[in-house]
């Protein structure tokens, strides 16, 4: 009876929406940069965060518990947990939690998950009336903070995507959907001999234009303003999709693939960079992909039943980055799609 009432308060610990709601709060509040060393009071806090003061006070008194926050009498302390929801702490937490953010505005639309394991479709836009990427496209600051969310969350990764495969081999490459060119840049820094071009939507387009000039690379990268719904530049050797196809259902990932198809032609290679499911993806972002925009992490056999509806074939598998894997795929020489050759020392 009592071990039974322990995993009862085991699921109500990680069901209960106070404690992530909480943490979000307090993230959008930016309640730890006004703490500082001395301490603050839940009235000077509430002032500084406009806020109402006994409200304030029982959210404080909930990130206590959670040891967020430390408290002596009526001063309330960041402990080493609660300094990282600083704005100067160097991590995304704040990118990711804000609730005005992209991102953390997105993650309420799990409010609306029952709806997404019903019915397949994202919750998104049951819940904010409209999909995720119109809203970016009507709010710039909504566009700003996804587009730095992205930047940060490969601020390693792309240089191991730079270094683990041969980019070299290409003389140019297109970015399909490429953001402001993390991994663009991070390609042509190290690869010197690659020329890029990038097609993203047009206001991350054009904070790729001021990256590229930032890096001192454009005379190298140029970048297309368009959706990858629509003819792709042509005649590149390598087509790159980084984290784009688990955005998507099926049927608009065939119509990415076919773009990609169509422009690199005969001899082009495309390239999916992606955490394959049961191999490198989260259980949690797989969810999110559902809920915000109806799209999954794919295991590697639903990207060989996707790529076999074109003419493609999947050449080789390998590890390129922590938590990402490279398909490499070239147009189909024999026919049918058959099993790739996985390489698994490629990625080291
Ligand atoms: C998950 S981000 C990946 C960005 C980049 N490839 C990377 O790996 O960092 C998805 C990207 O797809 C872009 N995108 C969404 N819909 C698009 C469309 N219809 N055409 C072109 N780009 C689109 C977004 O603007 C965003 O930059």
């Amino acid at each position: 009876m009592g071990a039974d009432q322990a995993l009862v308060q085991t699921l109500r610990d990680m069901a209960w929406l106070a404690t992530p709601m909480a943490l979000r709060v307090a993230a959008t509040l930016r309640l730890a940069d006004h703490i500082d060393d001395s301490g603050s009071t839940a009235g000077e806090l509430a002032k500084l965060t406009d806020t109402s003061p006994p409200a304030l006070t029982r959210l404080l008194a909930h990130l206590v518990t959670l040891e967020v926050l430390s408290r002596t009498e009526d001063t309330y302390f960041l402990t080493e947990l609660g300094r990282q929801l600083r704005s100067d702490a160097d991590n995304e937490l704040l990118l990711e939690l804000d609730i005005d953010s992209a991102v953390g505005r997105a993650e309420l639309a799990y409010v609306e998950l029952e709806y997404a394991v019903r019915t397949g479709h994202a919750a998104y836009p049951r819940h904010y009336g409209r999909d995720f990427w119109s809203d970016l496209a009507d709010t710039p600051a909504l566009r700003k903070s996804f587009d730095a969310k992205m930047t940060r969350r490969f601020q390693t990764i792309a240089p191991q995507i730079a270094q683990r495969y041969d980019w070299s081999r290409f003389a140019t490459i297109v970015d399909v959907g490429g953001g402001q060119g993390t991994v663009l840049s991070a390609i042509l820094r190290t690869h010197p001999t690659v020329r890029g071009q990038l097609v993203d939507l047009p206001a991350t387009a054009a904070h790729a234009v001021e990256e590229f000039a930032a890096a001192g690379l454009s005379d190298r990268a140029s970048v297309v303003a368009g959706s990858f719904f629509d003819p792709l530049p042509g005649g590149a050797d390598a087509y790159l999709l980084s984290d784009i196809l688990h955005d998507w259902d099926d049927a608009h990932a065939h119509e990415i693939l076919s773009r990609c198809a169509e422009a690199a032609g005969p001899t082009g290679t495309i390239l999916i960079i992606e955490a394959i499911h049961d191999h490198d993806s989260h259980t949690a972002i797989d969810l999110s992909m559902l809920v915000f925009f109806g799209g999954r992490n794919r295991t590697l056999a639903e990207f060989i039943t996707l790529i076999s509806a074109h003419d493609l074939h999947l050449k080789s598998v390998s590890e390129i980055a922590d938590h990402r894997t490279l398909l490499e795929i070239t147009p189909n020489p024999t026919g049918p799609e058959r099993a790739p050759h996985r390489n698994p020392t490629d990625g080291d």
